[in-house]
């Protein structure tokens, strides 16, 4: 079974193509390099012995993407490609909708035209940033969101649920993804961001590595344990598994499934800086600073649907997720040096 991975290049993307083509499934990638390096790529192929044809192309471009499934006639797509930093997306909403929305649609209208049924398409739990009640489940979905990449997400969940029943013979799995950290353990492979990371453990890895100072913790005063922002940490190769598992599951099933992808546990700020310090060895020296906007109290997922239908359960904890990062990170601090 062939599957065509768009956005294959990328931080979730690379890691998904291993666990791909270690499950047996063929592999062709589509991504225009905007947020990422072909040398992800290479490094998959060299991790796994095996060639991934790449195409260098934007989805938005739909004579090339059209080009690419003619050449591969994939049986599934998995979408990953898309702008995804939710500040940038408050300052640029109309580059956002149009990469993410239109690029989605332009992706399910040459699926359509190819006559492919299958899709994992990445949502995010920014679905859920209006809730309060913890855990979320797949149904405390609100149709609310603080952000213009939320309602990115948002859309297209309810595009390709309206495709789905136009279209009985479409089946997708709609993946909601909670706070992915970590790398491949070979540390080959990683997350790779453009200038200064907006994200905790990016920037804390770049501490550790001296190239920032120190991390500002964004607020001490929120009501959780230790008054420091909570998530829902998943390592990104049980993210990657998750993907294969859902690929399965849609495999037999028509319709459009949706599932939290998250460990279920929630871990405060200074509680992964205290795992990244024992992972790492290194002192992560911080500052508490003011909260930042848009950012809540806690959010961590019910993660049992998942485990239910699809057997998925998380095997990687904090501390594995730390030294990957750490492994990745003091191996390449540069990242892949585009
Ligand atoms: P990423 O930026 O590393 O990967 C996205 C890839 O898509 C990049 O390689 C980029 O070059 C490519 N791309 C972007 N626009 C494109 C276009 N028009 N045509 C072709 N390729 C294009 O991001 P990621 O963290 O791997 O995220 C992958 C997906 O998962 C995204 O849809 C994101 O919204 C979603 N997601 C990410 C997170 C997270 O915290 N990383 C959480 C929830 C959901
Ligand atoms: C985690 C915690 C911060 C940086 C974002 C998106 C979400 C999803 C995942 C795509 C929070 C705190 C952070 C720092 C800090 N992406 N923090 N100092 O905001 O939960 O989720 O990425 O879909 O949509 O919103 O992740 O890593 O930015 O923050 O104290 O320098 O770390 O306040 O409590 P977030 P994050």
């Amino acid at each position: 079974m062939k599957v065509l991975v768009t956005g294959g290049a990328g931080y979730i993307g690379s890691h998904t193509c291993v666990a791909l083509l270690e499950a047996g499934y063929d592999v062709a990638c589509i991504d225009n390099l905007d947020n990422s390096s072909y040398e992800a790529i290479r490094r998959v192929e060299e991790l796994t012995g095996k060639k991934i044809p790449f195409y260098e192309k934007n989805i938005l471009d739909r004579e090339a993407l059209k080009a690419v499934f003619e050449a591969e006639k994939p049986d599934a797509v998995i979408h990953f490609a898309a702008l995804k930093a939710v500040g940038e997306s408050v300052a640029k909403p109309l580059e956002y909708y149009h990469t993410n929305v239109y690029g989605t649609i332009t992706l399910l209208e040459v699926m359509r035209e190819e006559g492919v049924k299958k899709l994992v398409y990445s949502s995010s739990a920014t679905v859920y940033s209006s809730v309060k009640e913890m855990p979320v489940n797949e149904e405390s979905f609100a149709y609310v969101t603080t952000n213009p990449y939320g309602w990115t997400k948002i859309m297209c969940e309810q595009i390709i649920r309206d495709t789905a029943k136009a279209d009985p013979e479409l089946s997708a799995a709609l993946l909601r993804y909670f706070n992915p950290v970590g790398a491949h353990p070979s540390g080959r492979i990683g997350e790779d961001p453009a200038g200064i990371p907006n994200n905790l453990m990016p920037y804390i890895a770049q501490v550790a590595s001296g190239k920032l100072q120190r991390l500002s913790v964004y607020g001490n005063d929120y009501p959780t344990r230790d008054g420091t922002g909570v998530r829902d940490y998943i390592h990104v190769c049980d993210l990657a598994d998750g993907h294969v598992l859902a690929l399965g599951r849609i495999a037999g099933g028509k319709g459009v499934y949706t599932y939290n992808l998250g460990s279920g546990k929630g871990t405060s700020v200074l509680e992964m800086v205290k795992a990244f310090e024992e992972a790492s060895g290194r002192k992560i020296p911080y500052v508490i600073a003011p909260r930042r906007p848009g950012d809540i109290a806690e959010v961590f997922a019910d993660a049992s649907l998942a485990e239910k239908e699809l057997g998925f359960k998380t095997k990687r904890d904090v501390f594995d997720m730390c030294r990957d990062l750490w492994n990745w990170q003091s191996h390449n601090p540069n990242g892949y040096e585009k």
